[in-house]
């Protein structure tokens, strides 16, 4: 399929990770797995990938600072040999202040994240499930802000989670935190089992935008979302390149162990699978070019699923989102959907 260039891939660079959370959509764990993928192939990947256009990686996990030796020769490669500018998410709890210095590992980043979910420690660590959390991915983000580096404080809401984000903003403003991401929570990896329970209700999104909203414009930080946390926040400015939802159309998501998906809100959504590069030899063209599910969901993009036509679902995929779709249809439109394979 001429026309469609990868400019954009987030890679995981590991399955470990020290925390646990609930919602994770890696699935991550704590112990060493087997199939994970080596630095040399995910360089291999990488340099593969310059050839078919590639501008912008991320370099996410599990828990990337979990092998910061791992972590710090893939982004020595990107930066040095590729030339890629980067960016990294992190759950914050193992940031050092030799991290942050000249020459750390984090320096070497155009863009860092830290997550919070939830506005308290007795909230955070819940959807952790690993106690010490919170104050740990605090003391994180004020070593990042605190030596310059270009951090934006990820938050995401579910239910019974919202409130005390008002609060949070307050404290990571205190800290130097100038940035911050809204992210919906996507039905993918663990959260799928526990997404009806533990998606946040209307109210309490609506609470939360507000909120938001409300504390940027008093604190002077910038409040942002991607186009898939804007379908139902659409009052928080769009985040750069997330204008619209760019999944297979520029960008895919590598898990741990090879396999590719659509972006990284489809990471681990067994139906997006577009295919695994160990099993294919490393021949990513193959699966940008060739997987019949890449060229599904860009015929989807373009409203050329027919089916899409008999499909109760609003908004339809073209202007909402597959993942939600994947992880949330009932069984009558799995049974209509292009998208689910019936073997
Ligand atoms: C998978 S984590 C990996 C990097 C790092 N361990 C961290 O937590 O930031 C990357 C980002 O995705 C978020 N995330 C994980 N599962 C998610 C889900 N089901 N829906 C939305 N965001 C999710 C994490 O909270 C984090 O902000
Ligand atoms: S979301 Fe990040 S911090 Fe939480 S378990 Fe997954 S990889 Fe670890
Ligand atoms: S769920 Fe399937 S049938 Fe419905 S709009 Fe999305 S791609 Fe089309």
């Amino acid at each position: 399929m001429p026309g469609y260039v990868l400019e954009h891939i987030d890679i995981e660079v590991n399955h470990r990770c020290n925390l646990a959370c609930r919602h994770c959509s890696a699935q991550a764990v704590r112990r060493k797995s087997v199939n994970e993928l080596t630095a040399d192939e995910i360089k291999g990947i990488l340099s593969r990938a310059k050839s078919m256009g590639l501008r912008k990686i991320g370099l996410t996990g599990g828990e990337p600072l979990f092998d910061v030796a791992k972590l710090e020769s893939i982004a020595k490669f990107c930066v040095d040999d590729l030339r890629i500018p980067l960016h990294t998410h992190t759950n914050g709890t193992l940031v050092t202040e030799e991290m942050c210095r000249s020459g750390g590992v984090l320096t070497l980043f155009e863009s860092v994240s830290v997550t919070f979910l939830g506005g308290d420690a007795p909230t955070h660590d819940y959807m952790t499930r690993t106690k010490m959390s919170f104050e740990r991915a605090f003391r994180g983000a004020a070593m990042i802000a605190e030596a310059g580096l270009p951090l934006t404080c990820y938050f995401i809401p579910t239910h019974g989670t919202c409130k005390g984000f008002k609060e949070l903003t307050e404290k990571l403003r205190d800290i130097g935190v100038k940035r911050i991401r809204a992210m919906a929570l996507a039905p993918s990896g663990r959260a799928r089992l526990i997404f009806g329970e533990t998606a946040p209700l209307d109210d309490e999104v609506r609470q939360f935008e507000e909120d938001l909203l409300a504390a940027g414009s008093r604190l002077g930080i910038h409040m942002e979302a991607g186009n898939c946390t804007r379908l139902s926040m659409s009052q928080l400015a769009v985040l750069a390149g997330h204008e619209k939802c760019m999944s297979g159309l520029n960008r895919v998501h590598i898990d741990s162990k090879g396999n590719v998906f659509p972006c990284t809100a489809a990471s681990g959504v067994k139906e997006l699978t577009l295919g695994n590069l160990r099993k294919n030899g490393f021949r990513l063209e193959e699966i940008w070019f060739k997987s019949e599910m890449i060229k599904l969901i860009r015929m989807m993009h373009e409203g050329l699923l027919s089916k899409c036509a008999e499909c109760d679902r609003e908004p339809k995929c073209q202007f909402g989102c597959t993942v939600n779709a994947c992880g949330t249809m009932s069984e009558a439109e799995r049974q209509v959907c292009p998208l689910i394979k019936h073997s």
